[in-house]
């Protein structure tokens, strides 16, 4: 496979694949709101939603079906419909010469496959080969914030458990939550569809398969392994347990770091202070720390709860507490920003 780093048109030829899903809703959303310059746009579903109509620019566009020809004259192809669907229409999508930017994990621990979180390692953009891997999303909501640590103070352990939204499950999730907290309030039953367990007042472990050999489940396993190759560090140990809970949107984390060397809150809270994509939120007079409604819709990963972990006796430790909206940093705007960098 071969491919220019860079597109050769501006503005581009633009397709999103899996325009009406969560994500796809949010990337039509972020690529307005950020103004990225669009020749043409190509809406693309499945035969479901063929006929289907989504504004962009105050105007409606139709939604097609995705077929071999989609991508003629594409130059680049923002997917979101799932890992399937990317392996059997990324490398058509490359093939017509598009550069593919693709959220599902299909392509993500793929050795010519860059796995990008702009704030980190933009410069991994050039050496694609066609397509680009946008991170899982709490993989993501893990790097933004302990970047800027690592870099001053490496990093060499993470223990995080996080609390994922519905919505990280897709629209249909999220409508499940929804119909399922109305029945529960109503005393109605409601027979769950997306989800293996009742969504609502209820929390569950993560719904991916667990891994018999290790005892995590999928999600677990890729937040570890794409940690790892975001920060270019294979030894780094990760530890993570995630949770799905009755949220609509946006991933909270509770992450234990240990460093190279000691490390206090203080200095974590002025690394983190002019830090790109984070807002610290973090008053304990108040009890203010970052919650799921507050970072809803937001692009910024909201970060408190920032304290010397106490078990730690060598002070290399700190404890703190990460939200942030998982279809934007999460998915949609990642991937929007990534694909500003091959303008
Ligand atoms: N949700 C998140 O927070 C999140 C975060 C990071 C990454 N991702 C990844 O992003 C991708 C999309 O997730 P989502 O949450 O947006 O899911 P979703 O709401 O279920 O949307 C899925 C989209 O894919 C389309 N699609 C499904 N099968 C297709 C097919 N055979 N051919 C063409 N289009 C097809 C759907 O079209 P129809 O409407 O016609 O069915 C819909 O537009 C997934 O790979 C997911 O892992 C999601």
């Amino acid at each position: 496979m071969t491919a220019n780093a860079k597109i050769a048109r501006r503005p581009p030829v633009l397709a999103i694949i899996g325009a009406t899903g969560a994500v796809g809703v949010d990337l039509l959303r972020c690529l307005e709101r950020r103004r990225f310059p669009v020749a043409e746009l190509r809406l693309l579903a499945s035969p479901r939603s063929a006929g289907k109509r989504l504004p962009f620019m105050g105007l409606p566009h139709v939604v097609a079906s995705l077929g071999e020809e989609s991508f003629a004259g594409v130059d680049i192809a923002l997917f979101s419909a799932g890992s399937a669907t990317a392996k059997r229409f990324a490398p058509v999508a490359v093939a017509a010469g598009a550069i593919v930017i693709d959220n599902s994990s299909a392509f993500r621990m793929a050795e010519d496959v860059p796995l990008v979180v702009p704030e980190i390692n933009a410069t991994e953009i050039a050496r694609h080969a066609g397509i680009i891997a946008n991170p899982n999303c709490v993989a993501i909501t893990t790097a933004v914030p302990l970047w800027p640590i690592h870099r001053r103070n490496p990093i060499q352990r993470i223990v995080l458990a996080s609390y994922q939204a519905a919505s990280g499950a897709g629209a249909a999730a999220m409508e499940e939550l929804l119909q399922a907290t109305r029945a529960y309030l109503d005393g109605r039953p409601y027979e769950p569809r997306v989800f293996g367990h009742p969504a609502a007042f209820n929390l569950f472990s993560h719904d991916t398969a667990i891994d018999p050999a290790t005892g995590y489940n999928a999600e677990e396993t890729k937040v570890m392994a794409e940690t790892r190759k975001i920060f270019a560090d294979p030894g780094m140990r990760i530890s993570a347990t995630c949770v799905r809970v009755p949220v609509l949107r946006a991933h909270s984390l509770a992450i234990t770091l240990t460093c190279a060397r000691p490390i206090g809150a203080d200095e974590v809270r002025r690394l983190l202070a002019d830090a790109p994509g984070i807002r610290i939120v973090d008053d304990g007079a108040s009890n203010h720390f970052p919650m799921p409604l507050e970072a809803s819709g937001r692009d910024e990963i909201l970060v408190g709860r920032i304290r010397r972990d106490a078990s730690d006796d060598d002070g290399r430790s700190v404890a703190l507490f990460a939200v942030g909206d998982q279809l934007l940093k999460g998915a949609a705007l990642n991937a929007v920003e990534i694909a500003e960098h091959l303008l």
